[in-house]
């Protein structure tokens, strides 16, 4: 696998996978890498003949009192997963080498309406440090298919509305949500957490389960419903941020009419603010 730091020498990769012709496939993360990262190489390898991936703690994203200087770094061992799994190249850039030791004067990207409520309204200013530098990754890297977790939803749908906005010539496909025998959806963020605050956040999931179960019966009081899994999240010892049924393309509250739905929820569990969703038709 090869190990690149630097745009030149991506770019001069890059380039050189386009005169052979090559499928490019990116696979973005942040690093601390788990079995979900590596369900996007894995689907990343089955599309394409070369996969880069990506690891940079984006500092953009990050509001200034959130997790940016705790989030795990743990660079030597994604080389070897990464490599267990053949991806074909690892970019791990500096923050300097993105922004250039001048990220307050940055260039950024708004998606708007899409990305305002939700995660985007309890962390004012995240998606567009996301939008950024996705932007960034997909002009320097040029892939044929950038693959993301749909555990992060709203960012999916953030990154796709980016791309046809403006053009890019890459495909966006989401990976489904890789999860422990639990239920609990896996993140770099579980990581925080203790014995006991780990099985409480199974309830996340469980309430994603019971919200949909109720949905699929031909309940429509969402309202209600959306009250229900925020008490039973209480219930399970969690402060719920939110918890939403939504149609699922637009992320506007859902309707009765509707019939793709996804519900989203957030919910601080201990030191974590954690995330998940389930999709359905009904
Ligand atoms: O989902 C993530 O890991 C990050 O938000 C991403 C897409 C790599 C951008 O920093």
């Amino acid at each position: 696998m090869q190990f690149i730091k630097d745009s030149k020498t991506l770019r001069a990769l890059v380039s050189e996978l386009r005169r052979d012709s090559k499928v490019i496939g990116l696979a973005p993360t942040m690093g601390n890498l788990h079995a979900g990262h590596m369900q996007l190489v894995t689907q990343a390898k089955a599309r394409c003949d070369f996969v880069i991936s990506t690891i940079f703690v984006n500092p953009l994203q990050f509001g200034p009192s959130e997790d940016l200087d705790a989030y795990p770094r743990t660079l030597d061992a994604d080389r070897e997963l990464l490599k267990a799994h053949d991806c074909d190249a690892l970019f791990a850039p500096s923050v300097e080498e993105i922004y250039g030791g001048n990220m307050e004067q940055q260039t950024t990207i708004h998606v708007p309406v899409i990305s305002e409520n939700y995660c985007g309204s309890s962390r004012p200013g995240h998606f567009d440090g996301v939008a950024t530098v996705v932007c960034k990754l997909l002009n320097l890297v040029a892939p044929d298919i950038a693959f993301f977790g749909l555990k992060d939803y709203q960012q999916f749908l953030v990154i796709k509305k980016m791309v046809a906005d403006l053009a890019l010539p890459t495909q966006i496909a989401g990976v489904d949500t890789v999860r422990e025998a639990s239920g609990l959806a896996m993140s770099s963020r579980n990581g925080y957490l203790d014995k006991d605050q780990r099985d409480s956040a199974v309830a996340i999931h469980d309430s994603l389960q019971s919200t949909a179960e109720a949905l699929r019966t031909g309940n429509k009081h969402f309202s209600a419903l959306e009250q229900e899994a925020m008490e039973s999240l209480r219930a399970a010892g969690l402060k719920p941020d939110y918890f939403a049924i939504c149609h699922a393309q637009t992320l506007q509250p859902a309707k009765a009419h509707d019939t793709e739905l996804v519900i989203l929820a957030a919910a601080f569990v201990g030191p974590s603010r954690l995330i998940d969703n389930l999709r359905l038709n009904v």
